[in-house]
């Protein structure tokens, strides 16, 4: 691409904006080793991701941003890497949670929270409370998050509604599954980017990627700036969304 990495905002099409963003952010680890550092140092360089794209979809008037915190898996890692994130997050809400608010964003977390240690838990909570009013763009933080471990709550939260309503017992809807998603509420994302490379979806949001556009770039997650996040809007608006339906030229 010719223009400079910022100009690439001109790009842009401000009215064709993916309205939800999901991100799998991957390979602070690795770029901590390229730079002989512990793994928490990449860690810790991947906020400064977290700060400028929040702040990049906010300006470009994003709806929703969901990013792939820390799955159902991650706690086989290290003990002191698992407290070490836990304290990374609480360290950002702490500093960043003034901010939030007075940017109307709606701070929400999408996962098994109860699994989470009592101080994270409360903060979480005291977060999402105070921004719950809030009308700008809603910023999601998978947390203790599987996708098909969310699934199967859907189901069985449905298989227990049905003894009430035995209705139910002749059909779930794609509506009722969808309500019974960490995710009720929220629009499926348009676009998906994984980062580092790796071309997989790590049971993230299983459900709600039916129809996601992916983009996957070898950018480390540290790395991923405002450039990159235009790089992937302005390929996500080239893309021709079928829904696995026809486009009236391949109709004719
Ligand atoms: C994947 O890299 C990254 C994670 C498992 C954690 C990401 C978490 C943060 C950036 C902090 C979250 C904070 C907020 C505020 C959302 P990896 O460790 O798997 O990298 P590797 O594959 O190179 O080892």
């Amino acid at each position: 691409m010719s223009s400079a990495p910022e100009d690439r905002i001109r790009l842009i099409d401000t009215d064709a904006v993916p309205a939800h963003i999901a991100v799998i952010m991957d390979g602070n680890g690795r770029w901590a080793r390229q730079r002989n550092l512990p793994r928490i140092a990449g860690h810790r360089a991947g906020i400064q991701s977290v700060r400028e794209i929040l702040e990049a979809s906010v300006e470009l008037g994003v709806g929703a941003l969901t990013l792939y915190a820390f799955s159902t898996e991650n706690w086989k890692r290290p003990p002191s890497e698992v407290r070490a994130l836990m304290e990374l997050l609480r360290e950002y809400l702490d500093r960043e949670i003034d901010n939030l608010d007075r940017n109307d964003i709606r701070f929400e977390t999408l996962g098994d929270s109860s699994a989470l240690g009592p101080v994270i838990r409360s903060e979480l909570e005291h977060a999402v409370e105070r921004t719950a009013d809030n009308g700008g763009l809603r910023f999601n933080v998978a947390l203790n998050y599987s996708g098909r471990d969310e699934l199967l709550r859907a189901v069985n939260a449905i298989l227990t509604q049905a003894k009430d309503d035995p209705r139910l017992l002749e059909g779930v809807t794609e509506e009722h599954i969808s309500r019974h998603l960490y995710t009720a509420g929220l629009a499926d994302p348009d676009l998906l980017i994984r980062t580092s490379g790796e071309w997989r979806v790590s049971n993230f949001l299983l459900w709600q990627i039916a129809y996601s556009e992916i983009w996957v770039t070898d950018t480390l997650w540290p790395d991923f700036r405002r450039p990159h996040l235009y790089d992937a809007i302005i390929a996500y608006q080239k893309r021709e969304r079928r829904y696995g339906g026809l486009t009236p030229a391949l109709a004719r």
